[in-house]
């Protein structure tokens, strides 16, 4: 009994300064004395030997070196192994929890939502149209049919296996699928992407997106065309904005126009980004073609209408004066962290 006495007294001394090198000092410990192996197992296999008279005060020795054990088993798992304590400070529940990185909104996908939001204030609703698309409703429908000189600035991306398949290049495919319900009168814009097969630069790429407009009622007129993109821009860039529109070409509009709002970066004076005239071009716009509106069997007698057409890669640019198209689908955090705050 007194040799087992002294074991268990050794065993306190060892357990108590117990420390180990190993990687995990917790783990070496319980395999050294708790273990089915251990150190403490094979006290207590003593027991037998023991007489009956001491066997009850022995257990109780034991008991408690195996409570101690335990104990210090605890403290180790509590430890890194250098024997730092994992948490070093105390809990603290006063303290406001770790913050959880909000993601925000994509800078193409907030001035969307703001020119649909515009828009839709004056009573435009929203409609969209595959992507993918045939030659009638992205070309021949918007009186461009085939071999005419002005496709060639909108070369696009055939599907291989059928060459009759092609991506839009613009988003007046919608315009022409409205068109054909032959729901009359129509007021839509349309977001959507669209591609061309174009290089990729600092000022191109060969996806990007675009919102088109389309009104088609009786005696739609350029007067009206005029005062809601009048409209747009004082929503979108302020009221100080000036405007005006030059004569252009479109086939799917006679007459064309193109307008350009004053330069948001000089104010007009004269600067990089508008090539030192002090205005921008924003959008296209015209009358419908009447051979547009026959095409989707609409009477150009008894029907006007006007569309426009922007992309929204350079309404973001302007507005938040970004110099490179590239930035919008590179994933660069550091750039879309910067539009965070913005909605
Ligand atoms: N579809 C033209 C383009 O992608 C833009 C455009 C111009 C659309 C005039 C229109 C429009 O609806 O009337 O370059």
């Amino acid at each position: 009994m007194d040799d087992l006495l002294k074991l268990v007294e050794n065993s306190k001394e060892e357990i108590k300064s117990f420390s180990s090198t190993e990687k995990n000092p917790a783990e070496a410990f319980r395999i050294r004395f708790l273990g089915t192996k251990g150190l403490i197992k094979s006290l207590m296999g003593e027991m037998k030997n023991i007489s009956a008279e001491n066997r009850k005060q022995m257990g109780l020795v034991l008991n408690d070196l195996k409570l101690l054990a335990e104990k210090k088993h605890e403290e180790l798992v509590m430890m890194n192994a250098k024997g730092q304590p994992l948490i070093d400070k105390a809990l603290d529940l006063t303290l406001p929890g770790d913050t959880l990185p909000l993601g925000s909104r994509h800078p193409i996908s907030i001035v969307r939502n703001r020119i649909v939001s515009i828009f839709q204030r004056l009573g435009f609703g929203v409609a969209e149209g595959p992507e993918i698309e045939d030659d009638w409703h992205n070309f021949t429908a918007l009186n461009l049919p085939e071999n005419h000189p002005a496709r060639d600035m909108q070369d696009t991306f055939y599907v291989s296996q059928n060459p009759a398949w092609m991506l839009r290049t613009h988003t007046s495919n919608v315009q022409v699928r409205e068109m054909e319900k032959g729901k009359l009168p129509i007021r839509i814009i349309c977001p959507g992407r669209v591609y061309r097969n174009e290089t990729i630069s600092a000022r191109a790429h060969c996806f990007f997106h675009q919102v088109e407009g389309l009104y088609i009622a009786n005696n739609v007129s350029f007067a009206d065309l005029k005062q809601t993109l009048y409209f747009f821009v004082n929503e979108m860039f302020g009221e100080k904005i000036k405007i005006r529109f030059r004569p252009s070409y479109f086939p799917f509009t006679e007459p064309s126009a193109e307008m350009d709002i004053s330069c948001l970066i000089c104010g007009g004076e004269g600067c990089n980004v508008c090539k030192h005239t002090g205005w921008v071009e924003i959008l296209g716009c015209g009358m419908v073609h009447p051979n547009v509106l026959e095409n989707c069997r609409i009477d150009s007698n008894q029907y006007s209408g006007f569309a426009f057409g922007m992309g929204i890669e350079r309404i973001t640019m302007l507005k938040y004066q970004i110099k490179d198209l590239r930035l919008f689908s590179e994933n660069d955090l550091r750039f879309l962290k910067q539009f965070t705050s913005a909605v």
